[in-house]
């Protein structure tokens, strides 16, 4: 695993983007994994900025609210159209997100993971870190090799994403997500994680056992996984000098690799 520790949020965003527009560079016919929340903002502004060009790009979501429909707009597709999709010039045949009224649920997680396995595989997986350690919507106990399914929310994760929901508007309790199973299938895996709030999960993910407590944590046993944060989230990182010493040493042609 390798950790990058920058100044700011914003920096943190901005080399979440690089990587991607790097990618996309080396491969025009990428398979993004990619992720919602707040912090992939920046990166999604950083990108659609680019003179990039996405027309042979396929994207695979890593959730979405189980219960809501893709115009909903507090669903995962209406973030990605606002955020990434309606900005490049990516096909939307190729943009998957998992569809949050699906009836047979099981049938649409094989397809979904089929979609995937048909494109190549995912080159490089976008990963935000949840306050309880969840990447996707993997919360706390997920089994550590599973793969797409229906999951219910912690309530700690209900509260913090309540505030995508207008006041009055109750959150959906269930969702869909790609298990760590499939994260861990990813080539490459980029989890970004900015705050304060963040630094406990992020000390467990990177320095702690791996554990099902700390389901990011399994990204331990990844063979190409960049974790890149701010020094707020960095607070609790026994390593972080070290950190800090490989990343400043770090030869000019392993940059972005
Ligand atoms: C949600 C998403 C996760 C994301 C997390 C962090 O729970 N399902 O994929 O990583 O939010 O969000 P934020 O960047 O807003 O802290």
């Amino acid at each position: 695993m390798e950790v990058i520790i920058l100044n700011t949020p914003q920096e943190v965003e901005e080399l979440g983007g690089k990587l991607l527009t790097e990618q996309i560079r080396k491969k025009r016919d990428s398979v993004l994994g990619l992720a919602t929340g707040a912090t992939m903002h920046g990166v999604y502004k950083y990108l659609a900025a680019q003179e990039l060009d996405f027309s042979a790009v396929k994207s695979f979501n890593l959730d979405e609210y189980y219960g809501l429909g893709a115009n909903h707009p507090c669903s995962y597709h209406t973030y990605m159209r606002q955020h990434l999709f309606d900005r490049v010039n990516i096909q939307p045949e190729n943009t998957y997100v998992p569809d949050g009224l699906a009836q047979d649920v099981e049938r649409h997680c094989l397809d979904y993971e089929q979609a995937i396995e048909q494109a190549g595989g995912i080159d490089l997986q976008l990963l935000g870190l949840g306050e309880d350690g969840h990447i996707g919507f993997n919360e706390p106990s997920s089994s550590l090799s599973a793969g797409m399914r229906i999951k219910t929310l912690t309530p700690m994760t209900r509260r913090t994403n309540q505030r995508d929901f207008p006041p009055g508007e109750t959150m959906p309790m269930h969702v869909l997500t790609l298990g760590i199973g499939n994260i861990l299938a990813a080539r490459r895996c980029v989890l970004l994680a900015n705050g304060a709030k963040k630094a406990p999960a992020v000390q467990a993910m990177v320095e702690g056992p791996i554990t099902a407590m700390c389901p990011a944590s399994a990204l331990q046993q990844h063979r190409s996984t960049t974790v890149i944060i701010d020094e707020a989230a960095a607070a609790f990182l026994q390593l972080a000098d070290y950190f800090r010493c490989v990343y400043e040493h770090k030869p000019e042609w392993q940059r972005g690799k």
